[in-house]
């Protein structure tokens, strides 16, 4: 992009943010929109955030996006937040109304959509396996939650963190909520009769262990879920898809919640195609090193 007097710069505070393929993404949109914006890594420690947070308003920044570890701790530096992002107590977009920093949750409603986009799926009546129960699993159980699915199961490997998950949230929903070890001999009763699964632990992904579950179980209609890109297409998918199983893999959430925050910063609709293909790219290049 050529800088000109109108720029104004969005990015990313995180560490470590080395990884981040956001800037590859919105980058990519701003250009295809033509808009004077240009999306920056920021590697902020966490003694820093609360100064960097200060930033945004000084530089009149449009917004910011918030990851690892800083998603919860944010919170307590803006102005306002959503009450989608209170109640799952943890930011990763942050948008500059003339000078008031409101805070938002794009992952869980990224991940609906984009699961809606390629797999059609609708959580309500349905029954669904949430395995994990760590800060990207609040972000979509709370999502689940409110679109009335008949029942959801948390499984993790720490039940007992399953268990508090489930309570915390289960008090506001009139949603049946169990919580589960995340063993396939615990998890196979339920998979006879459950219309999605999805992973949000890091399991699958390069260099981490590899995720158990008795896909053998679920019906022929159950939709098999992955919130891990890296590799784009997990062990676990590639069992789904032997079983002829509908997939969705975790590429689609990083778009999504990008878009999400891209229409709060641009009021723009998102190029989501021009994101995906740039997050593709950049990932492919990545792999490759
Ligand atoms: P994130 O914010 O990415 O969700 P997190 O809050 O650290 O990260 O949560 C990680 C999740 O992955 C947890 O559900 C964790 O299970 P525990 O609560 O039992 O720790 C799960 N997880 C990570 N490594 C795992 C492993 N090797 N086997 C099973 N579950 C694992």
């Amino acid at each position: 992009m050529k800088i000109t007097g109108a720029a104004k710069i969005i990015g990313i505070f995180g560490d470590p943010v080395g990884h981040t393929l956001s800037p590859a993404i919105h980058n990519a949109a701003f250009e295809r929109l033509g808009l004077p914006y240009v999306y920056v890594p920021f590697h902020v420690k966490p003694a820093e955030l609360k100064k960097a947070i200060e930033a945004i308003r000084a530089l009149d920044m449009p917004g910011i996006n918030i990851t690892i570890p800083h998603k919860e701790r944010a919170l307590k530096f803006l102005d306002e937040a959503d009450e989608d992002a209170r109640r799952i107590g943890a930011v990763n977009t942050i948008v500059n109304m003339e000078g008031r920093l409101i805070g938002y949750n794009t992952d869980g409603t990224g991940y609906l959509r984009s699961l809606r986009e390629e797999t059609g799926f609708k959580a309500a009546g349905k029954n669904i396996i949430i395995i994990g129960a760590g800060g990207a699993a609040r972000s979509i159980f709370y999502a689940i939650l409110t679109h009335k699915p008949e029942r959801v199961v948390l499984a993790n490997r720490t039940v007992k963190r399953a268990r508090a998950l489930a309570d915390e949230f289960g008090r506001r929903f009139n949603v049946k909520i169990e919580a589960s070890g995340a063993g396939k001999d615990a998890l196979e009763a339920y998979s006879k009769d459950s219309h999605l699964v999805v992973n949000t632990t890091s399991l699958g992904m390069m260099g981490e262990g590899r995720l158990d579950f008795p896909l053998e179980s679920l019906p022929e209609n159950a939709v098999v879920s992955d919130i891990v890109y890296r590799p784009l297409k997990t062990e676990f998918i590639k069992g789904a898809e032997k079983r002829a199983l509908k997939v969705h893999t975790g590429l689609g959430m990083l778009i999504h919640q990008g878009a999400i925050g891209f229409e709060l910063w641009t009021g723009r609709k998102a190029p989501v195609e021009v994101m995906r293909k740039a997050a593709l790219k950049a990932l492919k290049g990545k792999e490759a090193v």
